[in-house]
């Protein structure tokens, strides 16, 4: 077991990542016994998984909300409904509440947390890579509004992130691989540890060896903390998180959010930004090759070429990096180290996506 934190002062929070974390006697530090406690989690998430947790949690006061699995979920319409419910059950500020799925359960238990009784205690246990690795790291909560995807929402950091190697085993590979996305964005951006260790370990991480995950796991969120607990907010380095995205999102709002994860999106945009830093001349054609080969070890799809820059084009512009007008991409150098620019030719961006 590993112990990390992210966060500063009062909203400091501790990160545990274990094999199993239902083998640790770690879940009174954080959740009082004689509070009530309220289980959000998705119809997805294997149903002994949530009667695990409460054998666990051993409080009696445990009630459980299941969200229809899907991004639909993160809407205003469950927001309600669950604020209902805790009325319903008499929540108070004691009392706590758990996020048991991925990073939909995550992204609406955190907000109703932040704003029920303006602001109650919640505790993430992520289940999919994606939400481990990412989403329940960095304090960014929300829902999606008809009109767009994450429109409301607050930062509001959880007393704890609880972390499971084991219950990846029931992820298929679909979510699996958009998880591994974004670690291999934390590699890209700065991480040389995982860069190695990914390149040496493809095989053991395609077959989800524990022993290995919990290194990946660890060292991406090593990555993110130290990155947002610099920059709460996303006023500045916080924006390089944000590698391959602002493709990724494009090629995903293309799509319109269907038949295409995140992370698969994320992948084919760090692709694409890589390929902008070379035009750019940040990067020689061997970092390139490099970048396309870690993709392709890992199983993970490298081909962009159903996405050109005519059908892209308007979904890029409207990224939310649009800062006072001027397009910002976050490109690599050749140490594999991110940064923020507005300084690139649309040329090259029109070649990137060739
Ligand atoms: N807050 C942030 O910083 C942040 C960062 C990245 C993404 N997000 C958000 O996260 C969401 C995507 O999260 P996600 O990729 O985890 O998707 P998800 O939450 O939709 O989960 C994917 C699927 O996996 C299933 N599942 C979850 N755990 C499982 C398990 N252990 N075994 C079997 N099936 C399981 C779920 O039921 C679901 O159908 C998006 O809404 C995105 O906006 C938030
Ligand atoms: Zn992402």
């Amino acid at each position: 077991m590993s112990l990390l934190t992210a966060g500063k002062g009062d909203s400091k929070y501790n990160i545990h990542i274990s094999k199993n974390i239902f083998s640790k006697n770690i879940f009174n530090k954080y959740i009082n016994k004689k509070n009530k406690v309220l289980i959000i989690t998705d119809d997805g998430i294997p149903k002994n998984y949530v009667s695990d947790l409460k054998k666990n949690i051993n409080v009696k006061n445990v009630h459980t909300y299941v969200l229809r699995k899907g991004e639909r979920s993160k809407s205003l319409n469950s927001y309600q409904k669950i604020l209902n419910q805790l009325v319903k059950l008499k929540f108070d500020r004691s009392d706590c509440l758990i996020a048991f799925g991925g990073g939909v359960v995550g992204d609406i238990t955190g907000f109703v947390a932040s704003s029920y009784l303006r602001g109650i205690k919640f505790v993430q246990i992520p289940t999919t890579l994606l939400a481990q690795v990412d989403s329940s790291v960095g304090g960014k909560t929300g829902i999606n509004l008809p009109q767009g995807k994450n429109l409301v929402g607050a930062f509001y950091n959880p007393k704890a992130v609880l972390i499971s190697t084991h219950f990846l085993t029931t992820l298929n590979m679909n979510e699996y691989k958009s998880g591994l996305g974004e670690v291999v964005k934390y590699a890209l951006i700065g991480n040389k540890k995982l860069k190695e260790i990914i390149e040496k370990n493809s095989e053991k991480i395609i077959n989800k060896d524990e022993s290995t995950l919990m290194i990946l796991i660890e060292e991406s969120i090593k990555t993110k903390s130290k990155i947002v607990t610099k920059d709460e907010k996303e006023s500045g380095i916080r924006a390089i998180l944000n590698f391959g995205h602002t493709f990724g999102h494009a090629i995903e709002a293309f799509n319109n959010y269907k038949n295409i994860t995140h992370g698969a999106a994320v992948t084919l945009g760090m692709i694409i930004a890589a390929k902008l830093s070379f035009y750019e001349g940040h990067i020689k054609n061997h970092q390139l090759d490099n970048v396309v080969n870690m993709i392709d070890s890992l199983g993970l799809d490298s081909d962009h070429s159903k996405y050109s820059y005519i059908k892209l084009k308007k979904y890029i512009a409207s990224d939310k990096k649009v800062l006072n007008g001027k397009l910002n991409l976050i490109l690599i150098d050749k140490n594999f180290n991110a940064f923020r620019t507005s300084k690139f030719k649309v040329e090259n961006i029109i070649k990137s996506l060739n």
